[in-house]
């Protein structure tokens, strides 16, 4: 087998296994909103995917590479910290200021307390 008949075949594969998840995400419903409650000195954080939905509309922008598909699981149930999110981790990979408004503005994911 030459080198470009082993690097296309691969090539199709990746591709094969991108489209089969595009797909199957596609069957499913869209989960309601998740709400991290562990941390005690900022406000919890609401998680839309309705509202990411039409901004992102490929499933496959989040799952599986940035979040696994269960609430929690990414981080193996721990808090996500917010050190992470400012090295463009998790929900940092778009709150960069680039993709989406930046890590710094806290009170758009963390509502000022009433
Ligand atoms: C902008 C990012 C993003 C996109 C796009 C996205 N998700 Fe998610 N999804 C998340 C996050 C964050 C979680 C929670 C992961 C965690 O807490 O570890 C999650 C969790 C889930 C869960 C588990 C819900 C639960 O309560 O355990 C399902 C099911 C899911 N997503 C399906 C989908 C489907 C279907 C699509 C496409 C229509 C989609 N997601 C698109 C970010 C996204
Ligand atoms: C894009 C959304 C988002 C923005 C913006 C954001 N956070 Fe968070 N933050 C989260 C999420 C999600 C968690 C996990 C919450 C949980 O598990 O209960 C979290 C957790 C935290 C925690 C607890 C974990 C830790 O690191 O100690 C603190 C403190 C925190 N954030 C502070 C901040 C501050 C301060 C800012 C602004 C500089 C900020 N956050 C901006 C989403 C965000
Ligand atoms: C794949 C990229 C992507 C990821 C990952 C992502 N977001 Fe977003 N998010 C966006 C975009 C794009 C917007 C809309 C543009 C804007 O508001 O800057 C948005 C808007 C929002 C908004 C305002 C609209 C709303 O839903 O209320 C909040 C709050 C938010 N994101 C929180 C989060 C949190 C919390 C996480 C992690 C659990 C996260 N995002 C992960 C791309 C992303």
């Amino acid at each position: 087998m030459g080198k470009w008949t082993r690097w296309g075949l691969a090539a199709a594969a990746v591709l094969a296994v991108t489209l089969s998840a595009v797909w199957a995400y596609s069957q499913m419903p869209v989960p309601e909103d998740i709400k991290y409650t562990q941390t005690k000195d900022q406000t919890p954080v609401t998680f839309s995917h309705k509202t990411h939905q039409a901004k992102n509309p490929e499933c496959t922008a989040c799952h599986v590479q940035i979040f696994q598909m269960k609430k929690g699981a990414t981080t193996e149930g721990k808090p996500i910290m917010v050190a992470d999110l400012l090295a463009g981790k998790y929900c940092g990979a778009c709150h960069n200021g680039q993709k989406a408004f930046p890590i710094t503005e806290c009170v758009k994911c963390h509502p000022a307390k009433k």
